[in-house]
């Protein structure tokens, strides 16, 4: 008995200890709002989760990141700062959160105030080449991180901060943090692969409804843990991505796979703003989203390249791709040390077969920041963020998460 209150008192000492030292760390980020960003998703949002993964999509190697500072190809799978930084550059962060695997490496990590610093800012968990459903396998190569283990990754790291924080502060530094989400693309390129010689048969309907019931579940699961603000990028123009042009030869048989592609797209996103705008509505009370309208940024440039100030918007500046009566019909060069650059960066609408440049993703992510519609529906992400300071939403998100007080 003895013993045990005395172990028990010695831990609450060394939780009160570290509480402590967190709270000399923590004011400061106190006063940032967002507190924290958490992000979920695909390549666009990936700082480096996958180059843990022996077998993972890799962007951590030349030419990605040559205009990131200093050069460094960091996995991001871009030329410089991915949508994440911007975003989170908008809101008074240096760039992205760390992404997850650094964060978690090493069995000390919560005595380290460093890593606590880290975590306390966000964690990035998105993995390049995950989707909604994706299950991220080739036989038994691991290529990326499933957006369900993701949402696992983010329950340890709320762990953590309940250990460090308590509860109480835990949920409100959760239920003021931006949750933002890149996730979708993968899934519709997956089900275009495999349909794409029946496409006019392929069951996209039912699938794009499998698809929206099952990010629903998820967007639950991290209201469950507190989550509030949610920040969705939806699925860009994908028939617009270099690796879809190529295909524009079809076009002349009839069938023409950008609009297969964009129909894709364009029907997701549709099913995925009256899922959000039901959720929030009327399912899960204190709730909120906006959605950067990753879709309309990538028509915009692709449609008006001199607007912008480009000047190819159909090839990508590292790496090529290119039309072959073959299968598959699309050979593609991937972006790599030895494939070719192209000289001004500035002017390529596509960085590699898939992904957009800077350029393009410091419009898009200026416009989901303080746009209004359509890039940013049906409030931006400033506001997502900045709405909470008023007393009724406040009131609101701390009754909703009041409850796993009592877990
Ligand atoms: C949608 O989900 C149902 C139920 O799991 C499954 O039977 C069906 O095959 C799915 N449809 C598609 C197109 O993936
Ligand atoms: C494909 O064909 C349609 C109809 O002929 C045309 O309007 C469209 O511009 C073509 N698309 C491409 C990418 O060439
Ligand atoms: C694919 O592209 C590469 C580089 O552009 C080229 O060397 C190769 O011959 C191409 N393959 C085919 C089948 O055209
Ligand atoms: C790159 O292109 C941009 C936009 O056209 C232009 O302003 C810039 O001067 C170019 N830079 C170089 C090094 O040519």
């Amino acid at each position: 008995m003895a013993l045990l209150v005395s172990i028990r008192s010695s831990i609450s000492s060394l939780i009160l200890a570290i509480s402590l030292a967190a709270a000399t760390i923590f004011p400061a980020h106190a006063a940032q709002n967002p507190p924290a960003i958490f992000v979920f998703g695909d390549s666009l949002s990936d700082v480096g989760t996958n180059n843990a993964l022996p077998d993972g999509y890799h962007a951590n190697h030349a030419h990605y990141g040559v205009d990131f500072p200093g050069g460094v190809a960091t996995g991001r799978f871009t030329n410089g700062y991915n949508f994440i930084d911007g975003i989170a550059q908008h809101f008074g962060f240096e760039q992205s959160p760390p992404a997850f695997v650094p964060v978690s490496r090493g069995d000390n990590h919560v005595s380290k105030g460093v890593n606590f610093a880290h975590v306390s800012k966000g964690v990035n968990f998105a993995s390049g080449g995950s989707g909604i459903m994706v299950e991220c396998m080739d036989g038994t190569a691991k290529k990326c991180i499933t957006m369900d283990k993701q949402i696992d990754n983010f329950k340890q790291v709320r762990t953590l901060l309940e250990q460090l924080l308590g509860s109480k502060y835990m949920n409100q530094l959760v239920s003021n943090s931006l949750f933002v989400f890149t996730c979708g693309s993968n899934d519709l390129n997956n089900f275009f692969d495999k349909y794409s010689c029946i496409f006019p048969f392929a069951p996209i309907d039912e699938y794009v409804a499998n698809l929206t019931s099952a990010f629903n579940s998820q967007l639950r699961k991290l209201y469950e843990l507190g989550g509030r603000k949610f920040a969705v990028i939806n699925v860009p123009a994908l028939g617009r991505i270099p690796t879809a042009r190529a295909l524009d030869v079809f076009n002349i048989t009839g069938i023409n796979f950008e609009r297969v592609l964009n129909g894709y797209a364009q029907k997701f996103n549709k099913a995925e703003a009256a899922m959000l705008r039901e959720l929030s509505s009327s399912t899960l009370p204190g709730m909120k989203y906006s959605i950067g309208n990753a879709y309309s940024v990538i028509m915009d440039v692709t449609n008006k390249p001199k607007k912008y100030g480009m000047k190819n918007v159909v090839d990508p500046c590292c790496g090529n791709v290119q039309f072959v009566p073959a299968l598959p019909p699309v050979n593609i060069t991937y972006c790599s040390p030895t494939a070719w650059l192209c000289s001004n960066r500035s002017e390529y609408a596509f960085w590699d077969n898939i992904h957009p440049t800077q350029p393009v993703i410091k419009y898009g992510g200026e416009l989901f920041y303080s746009g209004v519609p359509p890039y940013a529906t049906p409030i931006n992400f400033k506001q997502l963020v900045g709405d909470d300071q008023t007393a009724p939403r406040r009131g609101a998100s701390l009754r909703g998460v009041g409850s796993f007080e009592a877990m």
